[in-house]
């Protein structure tokens, strides 16, 4: 890291809603918290303002986190406090707006939460507004970053078990394919060299839930197929995974079981191994370790592993599961797609028409 004369001056929009137990349909994780304690750990960022459209969310967090200054809405914060990065922190119908927003006003880093845009044509527009303005953006997909995961990456990919054949995880609680599961698809792509899938083939049940605004499947599967064979599938909406497992990575002499996310099983040729990540922090370290590979892309050009080319691809991906399903048929990447709207919406009409 290259030591800049001031501290970066991080801004956080959307943060959190000050009471109500999180839920997929209700959102209130309040994950603008998160963001604050991120920045409150990590050198040469200073957290100076924050903006929420509502007066009782934002007491509450200014109260907690001592920010210096409030606003109504993100455009009078842009104005006034000119800062050098902004959490969006609100759902995703919001997240290209803002975007726009922070990049004309001259905000040099972003971080934007998942899921990160709605349309194939925000994609595009966004790959395009970032080609123009040099606007960097990461969007916390953190997990990569937690012990667990990362040694699950090497050991899959070190030919210790085998050749790698396929992931796979599921996700039940009513979670859908994009507001947890696009932390999974990430993990997928991670197990993967990072690599883009070559495709993927998906459907969905999907009836009238909605959370964080936008329409849900009840239940989905989606599989996909990695450049060198490897395969992933994710279930949402169904948990059939017990005893705390989270994904299990198969491979053709043995396999890895990620326990919660701070725990392994490694079965190889040798016998069985277990290898424990507990972490106290509840993953702070990886979400600051995040940050400040953002601090480091503004002040030295570092691209980070999260950076904007990699998270437009995992965004990519969870609209080409989606638009496998609308389209009944397998997805080939790079998308062709140019639509305007949240893929689920689709089914969601479709279904409405069907039951008349
Ligand atoms: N990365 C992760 O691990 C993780 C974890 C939880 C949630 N999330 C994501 O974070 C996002 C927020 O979820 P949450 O549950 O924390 O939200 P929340 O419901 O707790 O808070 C959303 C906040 O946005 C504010 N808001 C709404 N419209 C606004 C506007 N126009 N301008 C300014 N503020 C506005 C609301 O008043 C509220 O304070 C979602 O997209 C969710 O998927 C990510």
């Amino acid at each position: 890291m290259t030591e800049p004369s001031s501290p970066l001056r991080a801004a956080i929009v959307g943060v959190g809603q000050a009471s109500g137990k999180g839920s997929p349909t209700a959102g209130a994780f309040r994950i603008g918290y998160v963001h604050a304690r991120m920045y409150e750990r990590t050198a040469g960022i200073d957290l100076v303002a924050a903006a929420d459209i509502n007066q009782a969310n934002l007491d509450a967090f200014v109260e907690t986190f001592r920010v210096a200054n409030a606003y109504p809405d993100l455009g009078s914060m842009l104005k006034d406090a000119r800062p050098d990065i902004v959490s969006i922190c609100t759902y995703v119908g919001l997240h290209f707006e803002m975007i726009e927003a922070c990049a004309a006003a001259g905000v040099r880093g972003i971080i934007c939460e998942k899921p990160f845009v709605e349309s194939p044509a925000q994609l595009t527009a966004l790959r395009d507004l970032v080609a123009r303005t040099g606007v960097k953006i990461v969007v916390p997909h953190f997990r990569r970053y937690l012990g667990a995961f990362a040694r699950a990456e090497e050991v899959y990919n070190s030919g210790e078990i085998g050749q790698p054949l396929v992931v796979t995880a599921a996700i039940g609680d009513e979670w859908d394919l994009s507001e947890w599961g696009s932390h999974w698809l990430d993990m997928f792509r991670f197990f993967h060299r990072d690599a883009m899938p070559e495709w993927v083939l998906g459907q969905a049940r999907v009836t009238t839930r909605r959370g964080f605004g936008h329409a849900m499947e009840d239940h989905a599967a989606v599989m996909m197929a990695f450049p060198g064979g490897g395969r992933a599938v994710l279930e949402t909406g169904v948990n059939y995974l017990n005893d705390g497992v989270t994904m299990v990575l198969s491979a053709s002499r043995g396999s890895i079981v990620v326990i919660r996310e701070d725990q392994l099983r490694i079965y190889s040729a040798e016998g069985e191994r277990s290898e424990s990540f507990e972490d106290p922090e509840g993953g702070l370290k990886a979400w600051s370790r995040m940050a400040a590979e953002l601090r480091d892309w503004i002040n030295d050009g570092t691209v980070p592993r999260l950076g904007f080319d990699h998270v437009a691809g995992t965004a990519e991906l969870n609209l080409g599961c989606y638009l496998s399903m609308v389209d009944g048929d397998r997805i080939d990447f790079p998308l062709a797609h140019a639509t305007q709207e949240w893929p689920v919406e689709a089914l969601a009409r479709r279904r409405m028409a069907s039951k008349g």
